[in-house]
């Protein structure tokens, strides 16, 4: 990467979110302290676990000028290359306690899907898995690799939840949702506490203290799940900001109106599994007074971030990120070229920056089509 090089990147919206009050314990009585003690002993015994690598993003963070940016590299994940393999399976063995008379279903985006599969797979039971119309073969295949019975439903995300629902109330199947609604929360906060191991592993994997982290929301499990860990696992609280898809920034409208906002999804982000209109029950109690800013993104820069940080654009190693890998990245990058947010997130050469690498080349064809359309770009 050329050090002089301007990105010219935007940020769609950014908001500071006023009722910031960020109190450990009550962020860990949301999804229960023991259920996080209980998914970092248990994940961290199943055969082949491993901590995913905690990269850094080197030459990005020279050209930035801060101290350091972090990327855990959620790619390495199990063989399941998202850290959605924390959640779904670790919530299968927890409900089902390996009981093979029951079925589990669920409705997804991919990623939950994959986990839930394979947890039930580890376990010998049946699954029923769940999706939209916009959810692609290739992912709808890896998850019948994994033993699944995968039902497509005409329409979006939320209608595919709703025949899960319907059809496991029917049939007596265990839902097994990463998304919580009033009357159905211990199965999210399973999933969420299960995402806390990634933050457990990073307070292993260095000693510098994190300034600043940004977590992608779809519902809102995959940062609330982050934040529980934080306020378990890291001694000094760093500055969260969530990152959502500019047509589905539910996180960003609910912090900024202070109650719970729904988005009407006009179009579907490339970020798919990030592509959701309406924050999870449970991940909002967390996020409504933990995170300091919200930021809004556009899809514009993911296929050149995904070169970027396959061609080592952005550090010494080549690392494979699918899209939704890329908000963080591209969030930062534009943050440090607007100089307003650039202060008030007060980012400089002291900031030691953490990023979730969220998933690898997930969705291989996807992935394939974004790397060879970022690459063109690079040019
Ligand atoms: C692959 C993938 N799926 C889904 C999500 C969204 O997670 P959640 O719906 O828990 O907010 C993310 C990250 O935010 C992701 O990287």
């Amino acid at each position: 990467m050329d050090e002089t090089e301007v990105f010219g990147w935007k940020i769609t919206k950014f908001i500071k979110n006023t009722n910031y009050d960020f109190v450990r314990k009550q962020i860990l009585s949301v999804c229960g302290e023991d259920n996080v003690d209980d998914a970092l002993n248990l994940i961290s015994n199943w055969e082949n676990y491993n901590s995913t690598p905690l990269l850094e993003l080197n030459k990005l963070s020279k050209k930035l000028n801060l101290n350091n940016i972090f990327y855990k590299d959620e790619s390495k994940r199990f063989h399941l290359k998202s850290f959605k393999a924390l959640g779904g399976a670790y919530a299968v063995e927890k409900v089902t306690k390996g009981n093979k008379s029951v079925t589990v279903a669920t409705a997804t985006a991919g990623n939950h899907g994959r986990s839930v599969s394979w947890g039930a797979q580890r376990l010998g039971l049946n699954c029923k898995i769940f999706i939209s119309e916009f959810v692609s073969d290739a992912r709808a295949e890896v998850m019948r690799n994994l033993g699944a019975d995968v039902i497509r439903i005409k329409g979006n995300y939320e209608a595919s939840l709703k025949e899960c629902i319907n059809q496991s109330q029917k049939y007596g199947w265990q839902i097994i949702q990463d998304v919580a609604w009033e009357g159905y929360e211990e199965v999210p906060k399973l999933t969420m506490a299960g995402y806390s191991v990634m933050i457990k592993e990073i307070s292993d994997q260095t000693d510098q203290y994190i300034t600043h982290v940004f977590l992608q929301a779809g519902v809102g499990g995959m940062a609330s799940g982050s934040i529980a860990g934080i306020a378990k696992y890291f001694k000094r609280i760093p500055k969260i900001i969530i990152v959502e898809p500019e047509s589905a920034d539910c996180v960003l409208k609910s912090v900024e109106a202070g109650v719970m906002k729904k988005i009407d999804i006009k179009k579907e982000s490339i970020m798919g599994g990030m592509s959701c209109g309406e924050v999870s029950l449970v991940p909002w109690r967390i996020l409504k007074n933990s995170v300091n800013n919200c930021i809004s993104i556009s899809d514009e820069n993911i296929a050149k971030t995904v070169a970027m940080l396959e061609k080592k654009h952005l550090s010494d190693e080549k690392i494979i990120g699918g899209e939704c890998a890329t908000p963080g990245v591209i969030s930062l990058i534009a943050a440090c070229e607007d100089e307003y947010i650039k202060k008030d997130l007060e980012l400089d050469k002291n900031s030691n920056v953490l990023l979730m690498g969220c998933e690898g080349d997930a969705d291989q064809d996807l992935y394939k089509k974004l790397l060879n359309e970022g690459a063109k770009q690079l040019i």
